[in-house]
């Protein structure tokens, strides 16, 4: 309660909330943290101007940006998404993709925040698996793998195939829709509202994406069991499963 009583909650892609918390309680924010890519309300992607925006106003009041890359980190770019954004935050934390399914997480940052942890500084900082071994050479890895092969063009061409295949098939049958994508993350949203926040995701057809939800399963095909979270493909992914994919979709809208 206490840790919360001390956090402000904006809504996502509002600069004037954003600005307005800052003339209000400006010289009292130790940081801002954000997705720079929101995956937890469903995809929603930073409007232009929004991350620049929190840059600019963290900067000027003294505040550190924190970016959660826990799920764009390597995924939306081999850079994640401050380097598809060219925004530069003071400090990243990082997991998932990381680890290549291992339980990894990590941060970074600037030097000079970085040597004020333990053993340089005196924020202490450990953990019981802190650099577990076998998490480490996983994501070691994983990198390798990812840097060595280079599949975003082939992850963004699959998943711009799906998110037009699913489009079409909910044109053809009337169904009002939103899908949000970024390079292999998109969420598919029952609404003819742009979804750009909380707000909007939130005007989806809860009990629609229900339906579908439990159509697809029956097809076969396996999507996030929550409208407000990202689907995501990999590079396991074929062709060939996409267009699969796309005719149990088809077969499950029509049985709704
Ligand atoms: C964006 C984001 N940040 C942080 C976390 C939390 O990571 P952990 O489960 O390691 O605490 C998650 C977990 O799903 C996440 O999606």
């Amino acid at each position: 309660e206490e840790i919360a009583s001390l956090t402000i909650v904006l809504p996502y892609n509002d600069v004037d909330a954003l600005k307005e918390a800052f003339e209000r309680y400006g010289q009292d924010i130790a940081c801002v943290i954000v997705e720079p890519v929101a995956g937890n309300m469903g995809t929603v992607l930073p409007k232009d101007g929004f991350l620049q925006a929190l840059r600019e106003i963290t900067k000027q009041y003294s505040s550190l940006l924190i970016f959660d890359e826990v799920i764009t980190n390597f995924r939306v770019s081999k850079g994640g998404a401050q380097e598809l954004y060219s925004i530069e935050p003071d400090i990243t934390c990082m997991g998932k993709v990381l680890g290549g399914g291992m339980p990894l997480g990590a941060y970074g940052g600037k030097r000079e925040i970085m040597e004020k942890v333990a053993p340089e500084g005196p924020v202490y900082q450990a953990g019981t698996l802190s650099g577990n071994p076998m998490a480490m050479v996983a994501g070691i890895a994983t990198l390798s793998e990812l840097f060595e092969k280079n599949p975003y063009e082939y992850l963004d061409e699959i998943t711009q195939t799906l998110c037009e295949g699913i489009s079409k098939i909910l044109k053809d049958k009337g169904i009002p829709h939103t899908i949000n994508r970024v390079a292999s993350m998109l969420t598919v949203f029952f609404t003819d509202q742009e979804v750009s926040d909380y707000r909007t995701a939130k005007s989806s057809d809860l009990g629609l994406f229900a339906k579908f939800f439990r159509a697809l399963l029956k097809e076969g095909v396996l999507i996030p069991p929550s409208q407000f979270e990202a689907w995501f493909l990999s590079t396991a992914h074929t062709k060939e499963d996409i267009e699969q994919a796309l005719n149990r979709i088809e077969r499950a809208v029509s049985s709704i």
